[in-house]
């Protein structure tokens, strides 16, 4: 555990003062993620929000509220898990990552993800799940399914900020949720799911890109 923490921390150093995309230039702070180093579950958002690049730490907005009480639901709380994004910088507007910046700075999150070595990952939304999923599917039929990368269990989720624009998809987060709780007591003995069919994709993304616009 404390040897992770250092880790982290000399990584964290190491990093924080990234220039190797456009993002720095218009950043308040960088924003590496927050949380447990030696957590057994791990988060990945999309990229820092308004408030998270004020504040320089993770979903610390609204969407970060209902995320903070989705975690409460299952009697958890942020300092047990550890929260990341995709993006360390806030993108200009909150506009969606494009590719180039996150292929400049995935090797941040697969470095972290190193340290830590959380035994489960949800990623939230599409952007994290397509990083870590590899693959193009789209968040609507990937959502809810457990798939298994380098030993670890990855759940893919809903985005928390979809709830802001459609507050009925609480109940599908809620539930993801109890899923999570579900791994977590179980050790996470799942059987993963097989990925849908290429032709559910062009659909699927039509769903994902309404949902991303305007986040946060
Ligand atoms: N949305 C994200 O994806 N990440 C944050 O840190 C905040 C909002």
């Amino acid at each position: 555990m404390e040897d992770k923490r250092e880790k982290l921390k000399s990584f964290f150093y190491k990093i924080n003062d990234c220039r190797r995309c456009g993002l720095h230039e218009d950043r308040t702070r960088f924003v590496f993620g927050s949380g447990n180093a030696a957590a057994e579950l791990m988060f990945v958002g999309e990229a820092p929000g308004k408030n998270e690049d004020l504040q320089g730490l993770p979903f610390v907005g609204r969407a970060g509220k209902i995320l903070d009480d989705l975690l409460e639901s299952i009697s958890m709380n942020r300092k047990e898990v550890f929260i990341a994004n995709v993006l360390k910088c806030r993108p200009p507007g909150n506009r969606d990552p494009v590719t180039d910046e996150i292929n400049t700075c995935k090797e941040y999150l697969f470095e972290q993800i190193n340290i830590i070595n959380p035994k489960i990952i949800c990623t939230l939304g599409k952007y994290s799940t397509q990083l870590i999923l590899d693959t193009s599917h789209g968040i609507t039929g990937l959502r809810g399914k457990v798939f298994h990368r380098d030993g670890r269990t990855i759940l893919p989720i809903n985005h928390p900020a979809a709830v802001l624009y459609n507050p009925s998809r609480i109940e599908i987060l809620q539930n993801d949720f109890l899923r999570i709780k579900g791994l977590l007591d179980s050790g996470n003995k799942t059987e993963p799911s097989p990925v849908d069919k290429e032709n559910d994709d062009k659909e699927d993304n039509k769903n994902d890109d309404k949902e991303q616009l305007g986040l946060f």
